[in-house]
Order: C-alpha cells, then structure tokens, then sequence
C-alpha cells in the first residue's frame, strides 16, 4: 500500500537548544549552533517526503527579553544561515517566506533576510516560513487595529467581518494552515505560535532537544499523525463515512 501522503503544513517550536547545551557543559550559544545544524537537516528532509510548508519559530517577540549577547549571537547565525543556504534553496526549489515583526531585526539581517526572499520568490517547492521576532498576540492585534481601522473610515461594516477577512489579515495571509504542530525540548504549551492558525492543528510534543532532532523523530511525529482521526468538530461516524464515500468515488474515477 501506497505511504499516506505527508502533512501538507509542519510548524516547529524548536526548543531545547540551551538545556541541551548545558547538558553537556557548553555555553547557550553553542545550542543554538547546533540547532541551526538540524534546521538544515529538517528542512532538506520535509523537502524530500513531500512537504508543502515548514515554518519555523526561530524567534519570538519575547526573545527580545533575552541576554543581549544571546539575542545579538543569534541574529548573526540567522544571518548566516540566510546567507550560505541560498544556493541550496535555489537548486531544490525551496521558497523562503518570513512572519513577524521583520521590521525589529537588525537591518543586516532584515536586508539578507529580503534579498533570500525576493532571490527565491521564483522556487515552485516547499516553502520555508520562519517565524522571526513572531508573537501570535501582536500578530491578531494588528490585525484587529486594520480591520477596526477599515471599519472606523466605512469600507466596511463590523457583520462584514469574516473569519476569512481575519486570515487575510494575518502574517500567514495566503498560507494554509498547520496541519501537525511540533514542539521539540519537552515542554507542552504553544508559547504564543500560530494561535489563531493552530486551532485545528494536531499537536506532538517531544522530549528530544531540537539539537537531537532527526529524521526517525520527524517521521515519527508523522506516523503519530497519521494515527490521528482529525474530527474537525464532527463525530467519528461522520469522519469514517465520508472517508468511505471518497474511496468509493477514487476508485469509481480510476
Ligand atoms: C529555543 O531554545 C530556541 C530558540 C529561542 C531559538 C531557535 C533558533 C535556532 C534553532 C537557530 C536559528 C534559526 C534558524 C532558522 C537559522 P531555548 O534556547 O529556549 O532552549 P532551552 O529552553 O533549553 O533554554
């Protein structure tokens, strides 16, 4: 039998990075290090099983809080990563798109992080979202100040307001939304990602530190959702039957 097909949308809270450092005696930094060499793993790997959309929460509004040596050390590796996998980006067809406060970064960063967007705005594979100086919060909040604003100067009416119009008001306007949400460090909570794109999202949380994150991990997370029954509110009854009216459709069109 022929392997379901991936996830369309993968969300990732990569955490872990400075306990794993601290595990093994080395400064936070070198976590973050670390991740960034799973990041290029992971996001070749989705690549290659299928997956439409890989976003990344590399940055929240409140890792602004951090150390400023940590926050500055890891703007340069962001830096860096933008600036050696452009090639690999361009020659698989990988579509860098970016959420956020982007106007925060520091200008290198938000200018190489324009330049990789713009460079592969052309690339027809996966797209790679990162979610930088993100905060789901001020992403709704600033939705709702447009669309309050929209409604103060009568463009339009409050009951024009649609779910749909919310959407398009998000950073995330014109991408699906998540259908497996992982969190990797071994906690379980959402930490301000995707609030509003999540509500369906089916969620696996790991213990592994994103530094020990893999392929098997990956797939198992994968194989955990494919386990899932995703009920969209409905009953399980509901869900079975339109499963079996759509193989009998499949199999009467081939
Ligand atoms: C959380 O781990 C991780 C972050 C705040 C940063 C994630 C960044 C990277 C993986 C590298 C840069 C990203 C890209 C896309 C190049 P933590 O430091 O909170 O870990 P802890 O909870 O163990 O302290």
């Amino acid at each position: 039998m022929p392997s379901p097909p991936p996830p369309n949308h993968i969300a990732i809270i990569m955490d872990g990075n400075g306990r794993w450092a601290k595990r093994q005696g080395l400064m936070r930094l070198l976590g973050h290090r670390a991740g960034v060499k799973t990041v290029r793993r992971i996001v070749e790997d989705c690549q290659r099983l299928g997956v439409g959309v890989l976003t990344l929460y590399a940055f929240s509004t409140e890792n602004w809080n951090r150390p400023k040596e940590e926050v500055s050390g890891l703007m340069d590796l962001l830096k860096n990563f933008l600036r050696s996998e452009l090639e690999r980006m361009l020659k698989n067809g990988v579509r860098l798109q970016a959420i956020g406060q982007l106007q925060n970064l520091p200008t290198e960063v938000y200018e190489v992080l324009q330049e990789t967007i713009s460079k592969t705005a052309h690339c027809q594979g996966m797209v790679l979202n990162l979610a930088l100086s993100y905060g789901g919060r001020s992403e709704l909040l600033q939705a709702m100040q447009a669309i309050s604003t929209k409604c103060v100067t009568g463009s339009i009416r409050p009951e024009d307001i649609t779910e749909a119009m919310v959407d398009e008001h998000l950073y995330t306007a014109g991408l699906p939304e998540p259908d497996l949400l992982i969190r990797t460090g071994g906690e379980a909570r959402l930490s301000n990602f995707l609030l509003w794109q999540s509500s369906y999202a089916e969620i696996f949380f790991t213990d592994t530190a994103w530094p020990d994150f893999n392929l098997k991990d990956l797939t198992g997370a994968i194989s955990d959702y494919h386990g899932r029954q995703r009920r969209f509110g409905r009953t399980g009854e509901q869900v079975a039957d339109d499963a079996t009216t759509a193989d009998v459709t499949v199999e009467s069109t081939q």
